[in-house]
């Protein structure tokens, strides 16, 4: 009896630290994840965005004006990231390689200038997801469900 027990004791904790190595190894394979409703995570990305992307991308998110063209610079002026832009068309994924390696390195792009800084080296991982969740924690909740469907759909493509 007490061996079986035993068994079934060992079982179990197998299964527990089975469950923790998976669980570790998909957070490692998506260190992009958005987590706009973890309150933490929302605050310190308030606190980001205000610091490091207000200034070109708007307080209240609302972007510089006529952003669909280029300005005298021939720089595309920094679009919203509310409900009105099209950060939202994109998955987490692509919004932080964007924020971490610029435009043109996250699309492939050689010969695209653009104004948006690369913050890599400047910003942690962490602290541009949180930005990123704090953005993504404002929109309606309407939008909110459509990007998780489309995250759904880039996590499923080969
Ligand atoms: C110096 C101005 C500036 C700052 C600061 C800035 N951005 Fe940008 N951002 C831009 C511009 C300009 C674009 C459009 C660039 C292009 O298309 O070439 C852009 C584009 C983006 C896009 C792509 C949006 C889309 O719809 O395709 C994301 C995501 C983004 N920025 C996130 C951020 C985040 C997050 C921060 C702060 C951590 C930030 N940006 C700070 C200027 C800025």
């Amino acid at each position: 009896m007490f061996t079986r027990k035993l068994l079934w004791l060992a079982a179990l904790a197998m299964i527990a630290a089975l469950a923790v190595a998976i669980g570790s190894i998909g957070m490692q394979s998506e260190p992009w994840r958005l987590e706009p409703d973890d309150a933490q995570v929302v605050a310190l990305g308030r606190q980001v965005y205000e610091a490091r992307c207000a200034s070109c991308h708007g307080v209240r998110l609302e972007g510089q004006p006529n952003w669909r063209r280029p300005g005298p610079d021939g720089l595309l002026p920094a679009p919203p990231h509310d409900a009105s832009g099209h950060t939202w068309h994109h998955p987490d994924e692509l919004l932080f390689r964007i924020t971490k390696l610029g435009v043109a390195r996250a699309a492939n792009l050689q010969n695209h200038a653009s104004a948006m800084p690369a913050f890599e080296g400047v910003l942690s991982d962490a602290e541009i997801v949180a930005s990123l969740s704090w953005i993504k924690s404002q929109w309606p909740a309407s939008v909110r469900a459509r990007h998780d469907e489309l995250n759904a759909r880039a996590r499923a493509a080969p």
